[in-house]
């Protein structure tokens, strides 16, 4: 597995959405090359442009997700969970080999104006979506708790910790790296894939918080370390 450096090329699949947007202008604001990727072209294109202007550069581009997955090493997942397992059965043919796919979905519905998070018997998102990918992807949870409106607020100081964990050493290494590219934020490693449960429910314990104290933006430091 090549380190991690700027040229390392980073799309996201599923990159119109809110997080999508948040991660993709961070990382290219500090010189990743970034492409957005989505099942249209055209909605890719727009938001890029959208994002472009935001930066006063053109830093980020723009494909259908399947160019996206055959030009990137490091592939990140924004899609809605429930959307995730079809979407990667359907381009686990477009991943090249040692793509490096990170997962930021996190399994939550909301009830009743309550957030619940969604029991999988695999025991989290990232567990059940390891399971579809084709030999020597390796996967890494990452970004699950770090909220999408302050991502896009530029302005904004994150000023967090990415909680990190995969069962590949050498993939969490790599995306370790990326992220410490991001000047405030803080990559922390909790271990193996299994924690990727524990994260999920972090997320959902923040979104709940948000909504309790009627802000976006609760988030995770861990003090002492
Ligand atoms: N929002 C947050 O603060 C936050 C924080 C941490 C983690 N997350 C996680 O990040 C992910 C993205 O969140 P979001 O709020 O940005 O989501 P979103 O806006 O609802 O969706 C993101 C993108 O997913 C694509 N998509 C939807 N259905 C699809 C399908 N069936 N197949 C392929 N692509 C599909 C769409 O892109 P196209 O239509 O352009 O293809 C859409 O713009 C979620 O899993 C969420 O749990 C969110």
């Amino acid at each position: 597995m090549k380190p991690m450096s700027k040229t390392t090329t980073v799309g996201f699949l599923g990159g119109t959405g809110i997080e999508g947007k948040g991660l993709a202008l961070r990382l290219a604001r500090v010189g990743v090359p970034v492409s957005i990727g989505s099942r249209s072209r055209e909605r890719a294109r727009e938001v890029s442009r959208e994002l472009n202007s935001q930066l006063g550069r053109e830093l980020i581009g723009a494909a259908e997700n399947r160019e996206m997955i055959g030009a990137s090493e490091i592939v990140i997942l924004t899609i809605p969970f429930e959307q995730a397992p079809a979407a990667i059965d359907a381009y686990r043919d477009c991943f090249r080999p040692a793509t490096i796919l990170v997962d930021a979905t996190v399994p939550v519905k909301f009830l009743s104006g309550q957030v619940r998070l969604i029991e999988l018997p695999e025991g989290s998102s990232s567990e059940s979506l390891a399971k579809r990918l084709p030999p020597g992807i390796p996967l890494v949870a990452a970004f699950k708790t770090i909220p999408a409106h302050v991502l896009a607020d530029l302005r904004a100081a994150l000023e967090c910790d990415v909680f990190v964990c995969s069962d590949s050493a050498a993939a969490k290494t790599k995306i370790m790296e990326l992220i410490r590219l991001v000047p405030d934020l803080r990559p922390v490693d909790v271990g193996g894939l299994e924690a990727a449960g524990t994260l999920e429910r972090m997320s959902a314990l923040a979104i709940g918080i948000n909504r309790r104290y009627r802000i976006n933006s609760a988030r995770f430091r861990v003090v002492g370390l």
